[in-house]
């Protein structure tokens, strides 16, 4: 006898649109969250201003080959973020291969030609134009919805993270909006502004079981208990991790080396992939945020926090029940820049005369908000802070209900390291290498900003190996039920992380050559790309030139990783080298790009081999120059003029030759 089929959810999403009464569906495709924001933004202003029914959707979550039986009067939003070299986010990648199918298979099939003809949609996309192929998903998939005879509302929307991604969606909704209700036969005019809708509902609990209580758990426990668990983005493992120290230069600035252990589970990588870790926030910022909101004394009650919105889309926003205290330690993004809307939605809150209209005017003049918030980078606390000046902050913003601050601030989210081990050497120990973050925004000179996750790491490594450097920054809770989960000989502890697959990725054919840009820890993925090739070498295996541009401030001070390379340089053999820029040792700055010039010829010649480059680190100034460098080349070797050199590397881009791994 067979086992009865399990509940699938339904993946027909204009199904669940008709049993749900609803007219438009904002899918969003999201790395970091922020696509995921807007959707629900949309949605909520959908449903409640212009009184059309509307749901946010994870595109991976809906089979949208059923597009074609659409009615005609509803509306398909999409959100969708770019990332990498122009690639869709994780949980777009099944629609972007169904649109950008030479024939795309949609349900029906009644009309090959135009299949989307009666589909109305909207499409905003998010993109840094640091990067190459800025908005290159919101674009293609508006093109291809086109030539598939689909009807768009409105123009499209780009967003540039690089700028201001939050202006760029406001002011797009501008004009978005009117031509919605132009389309949808709406009077914009009568759109309500009635009192706000919560989208959560707050339930603080006096009766609970303390087991099923969650302390910053990522995900739900499994319903039963026998399945097999499969990490990744969703559920992400703790994995037990060590530190070790690579270099501490005098100031504050420490390197960290971490061995993450992903063994025994069905996690796995490639050489080049990202590692996501899970961060959690640092004490100060927790106690700043629950003093002004008057939770002080409250941490530890536990709540139940539920979607009291139909259109949310997803009935928990976190695991719970959970307490105040794991919220915002582990849930939401306390530490971020807190959009000009989330400040909007607190004005009608603030305590005095006074601080309500410092509020509104940060909210509501984009200049004031660059100055004071964006580019001082305040964080959420930080802000309510400055608006209350000298005033006593303590339970001041204590009449804002709970439920606004979980809408209004972002789920935290994981950060990303280019993994700095080789999956062929080590396939269950995953390293990553991270500098700790501290800055003073040019903006606010005698503020420091401390990088979450780094700094979090750091703790970790400090406690473990009792070293006690005087450093002064914020500090985060290692004890407790998640804390850092520190085992209980404390010799190591677990953190959240799961896998995110790049396109990074050397040669299939070992005996290509091989040049690598690598400053600072942008050299960590070459550290897996130059064990591996190593490796290869000890097995006897051809490889050919491997050549390493690495560049740091001082030779003795953040040379990372200074002990391993003769080593795997000596193995490598004749034709492969290191070649090294240290900035801050001569009068005049050394960086990379001035090394690689001076190898200009030897450079061409690995290139007119069939020779691939990678570049990883800054996205902004160093990849721009070292890309300069390479095109420069095209010219002075190639004889090319400036059009064919540039069209040259383009070509080298798009056969994979020219790979980045950059961030900005
Ligand atoms: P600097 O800090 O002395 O200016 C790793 O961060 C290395 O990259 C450092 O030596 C740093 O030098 C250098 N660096 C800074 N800006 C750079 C740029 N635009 N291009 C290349 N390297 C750069």
């Amino acid at each position: 006898p067979s086992k009865p089929a399990p509940n699938k959810p339904e993946r027909n999403f204009v199904k669940i649109m008709q049993q749900q009464g609803r007219r438009c569906i904002m899918f969003y495709g999201s790395q970091t969250g922020t696509a995921e924001d807007y959707a629900s933004r949309l949605a909520k202003e959908c449903t409640q201003k212009y009184g059309i029914s509307a749901m946010a959707a994870d595109v991976e979550l809906y089979d949208l080959s059923y597009m074609d039986t659409l009615p005609e009067d509803y509306v398909v939003f999409f959100i969708m973020a770019t990332y990498g070299e122009g690639e869709p986010t994780d949980n777009a990648v099944d629609f972007w291969d169904l649109l950008t199918n030479e024939t795309p298979q949609f349900s029906t099939m009644n009309n090959e030609e135009k299949p989307l003809e009666k589909v109305h949609y909207v499409v905003f996309g998010l993109g840094n134009k640091t990067y190459e192929h800025y908005n290159s998903v919101g674009r293609t998939v508006d093109k291809h919805m086109q030539q598939l005879g689909a009807q768009r509302i409105g123009e499209r929307g780009e967003g540039d993270d690089d700028a201001s991604l939050e202006e760029d969606f406001l002011a797009w909704q501008e004009t978005m909006w009117p031509a919605f209700c132009k389309a949808l036969g709406v009077d914009e005019n009568s759109a309500s502004s009635g009192p706000r809708q919560a989208t959560f509902g707050v339930e603080e609990l006096t009766d609970f079981d303390e087991a099923l209580v969650y302390h910053g758990e990522i995900a739900e426990r499994a319903k039963n208990a026998r399945s097999k668990i499969v990490y990744d983005a969703k559920r992400p493992y703790n994995a037990p991790i060590t530190t070790r120290e690579l270099f501490q230069d005098g100031g504050d600035r420490h390197c960290l080396h971490v061995d993450i252990d992903i063994s025994g589970t069905n996690l796995n990588y490639l050489t080049g992939d990202h590692i996501a870790v899970w961060p959690t926030n640092n004490e100060v910022e927790v106690d700043r945020l629950a003093s002004l909101l008057g939770l002080s004394k409250k941490l530890e009650s536990v709540v139940v926090v539920k979607a009291v919105d139909p259109a949310a889309s997803k009935q928990h926003p976190f695991p719970t029940p959970t307490t105040y205290q794991a919220i915002f330690r582990h849930y939401i993004d306390i530490c971020g820049v807190p959009s000009r809307q989330a400040l909007m939605s607190l004005v009608e809150y603030a305590p005095t005369e006074d601080s309500k209209a410092i509020l509104l005017k940060l909210a509501s003049d984009k200049d004031e908000y660059r100055l004071a918030v964006s580019d001082a980078v305040r964080n959420l606390g930080e802000v309510l802070e400055y608006v209350l000046g000298d005033t006593d902050a303590n339970g001041s913003f204590a009449s804002v209900p709970f439920d606004l601050v979980v809408e209004s601030v972002s789920r935290l989210q994981p950060r990303y390291y280019s993994i700095s081990s080789s999956a062929k050497e080590s396939p269950s120990l995953v390293a990553a290498t991270a500098v700790t973050l501290e800055y003073n925004p040019v903006a606010t000179p005698e503020r420091t900003v401390y990088g979450v996750n780094t700094n979090y790491l750091w703790q970790i490594h400090s406690k473990v190996h009792q070293v006690d450097d005087g450093r002064s920054y914020p500090l985060y809770n290692l004890d407790g039920p998640r804390g850092a989960l520190l085992t209980t000989d404390g010799s190591h502890v677990n953190i959240p992380v799961h896998v995110r697959r790049s396109t990074f990725k050397l040669p299939r054919n070992g005996n290509v050559p091989v040049i690598m840009v690598g400053p600072g820890t942008g050299v960590a993925p070459f550290r897996g790309f130059v064990r591996e090739r190593a490796l290869l070498k000890k097995e006897g295996k051809p490889v050919g030139p491997t050549i390493l541009f690495f560049g740091c401030r001082h030779s003795q001070k953040d040379f990372l990783y200074a002990d391993e390379w003769p080593e795997l340089f000596d193995t490598l053999g004749e034709g492969s080298q290191m070649i090294t820029a240290f900035s801050r040792e001569t009068d005049q700055k050394v960086y990379v790009q001035h090394r690689l010039q001076e190898q200009g010829q030897l450079m061409w010649e690995l290139l007119q081999q069939g020779g691939y480059i990678y570049v990883c680190g800054d996205a902004k100034l160093m990849a721009k120059d070292v890309q300069h460098t390479f095109t420069s080349f095209a010219q002075t070797y190639g004889g090319k003029n400036e059009e064919d050199a540039n069209v040259f590397i383009k070509q080298l881009r798009t056969s994979g030759r020219y790979q980045e791994d950059v961030w900005s």
